[in-house]
C-alpha cells in the first residue's frame, strides 16, 4: 500500500509562543476538514514540548528539526531523538542542508543520527540536495544519488522513514525547481531507494522541498513519484500552510 502523502512544516529558527496559535489554528481547521496527506510540524526544540501539548488529540504530528546520534550525555546545546520523544515528538528531520553547510554534517554523521532517530523511536525526514554549482556542473543526479547512499543506514529496512529532496538553491529563494528537474530528480531517487530497499524501497515517500507556496503546490504535489513536501517559509503562517495541505 502507498502511504499518504506527508506536508512538513519547517519552522526552522522561527516561532515565539505566539506561533502556539498558527498550530492550534492548523490542528482546528484540519478537525474540521480532514486532510488525506499526514500533518507535521517541526518547531524549534525550545517550543516541541509547548507545540506538542497545544496541537495534542489533532491529527497533527510533530517533530524535531535535529538530534544527536547519542541517546545522551555531554554534548551541549544539542538533543537527543529520546528527548524530542520524551517532549512529544514522534518525528526527526535529518540531514537538513542547513545543518550540512552551517555544522559540516557529513553523510556518515547523518547517517548515525537517522540510527539514532530508529533508536528513539522517531520517524526521521532524511534530506538530501545538490548546490547551485553541482546543478550547473550536471552533477546533480549523481551527487544526490550519493548522498542518498550514505545518509541512509541499512537499519532502515522495514521501518517508517521519509526522504526530501531540497536543491539548495531552491531552499528560501523563492526560485522554485522546475518540474521536469523535480520529476528527473525524484525518479532517481525512486530507483536508488528500489535497489536499497526492494519492495518498501517504492513506496517510502519523497517530498520536494524548496519554495513551496499555496501557489506552486498543487502542480509539484501532483508530479510522478512527489510523495509531499517539505515547506519551510510558507509553513510560519497557518492560512500559508493549510493551502498547501489542502493541495496535496
Ligand atoms: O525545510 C524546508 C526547506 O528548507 C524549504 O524552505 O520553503 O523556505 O524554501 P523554504
Amino acid at each position: 500500500t502507498t502511504p499518504r502523502p506527508l506536508i512538513a512544516g519547517n519552522w526552522k529558527m522561527n516561532g515565539l509562543a505566539a506561533a502556539l496559535d498558527e498550530a492550534r489554528a492548523v490542528a482546528a481547521a484540519l478537525e474540521q476538514r480532514p486532510a488525506s496527506a499526514r500533518v507535521a510540524i517541526f518547531p524549534p526544540s525550545t517550543l516541541l514540548h509547548r507545540l506538542a501539548e497545544a496541537v495534542e488529540g489533532s491529527t497533527v504530528l510533530v517533530g524535531g528539526q535535529d538530534c544527536h546520534p547519542k541517546a545522551s550525555g555531554a554534548h551541549t546545546g544539542d538533543i537527543s531523538a529520546e528527548m524530542i520523544g520524551d517532549a512529544g515528538g514522534a518525528m526527526v528531520i535529518v540531514g537538513h542542508s542547513e545543518r550540512r553547510t552551517d555544522h559540516g554534517e557529513t553523510c556518515q554523521q547523518v547517517a548515525a543520527k537517522v540510527e539514532a532517530a530508529l533508536a528513539g523511536d522517531l520517524e526521521p525526514v532524511i534530506c538530501v540536495g545538490e548546490s547551485l554549482e553541482q546543478r550547473q556542473a550536471g552533477e546533480a543526479v549523481s551527487f544526490v544519488v550519493g548522498q542518498l547512499r550514505n545518509s541512509l543506514p541499512d537499519s532502515l529496512q522495514g521501518k517508517a522513514f521519509n526522504v526530501a529532496y531540497e536543491p539548495i538553491w531552491a531552499i528560501g529563494t523563492g526560485h522554485v525547481a522546475s518540474v521536469d528537474n523535480i520529476i528527473e530528480m525524484h525518479a532517481a531517487i525512486r530507483a536508488e531507494l528500489a535497489t536499497r530497499f526492494g519492495e518498501q524501497g517504492r513506496t517510502i515517500p519523497i517530498l520536494y522541498g524548496g519554495s513551496v507556496k499555496p501557489e506552486n503546490a498543487a502542480e509539484i504535489l501532483a508530479a510522478p513519484e512527489v510523495g509531499g513536501a517539505l515547506v519551510g517559509g510558507a509553513s510560519l503562517k497557518a492560512k500559508d500552510f493549510l493551502a498547501i495541505i489542502q493541495a496535496a
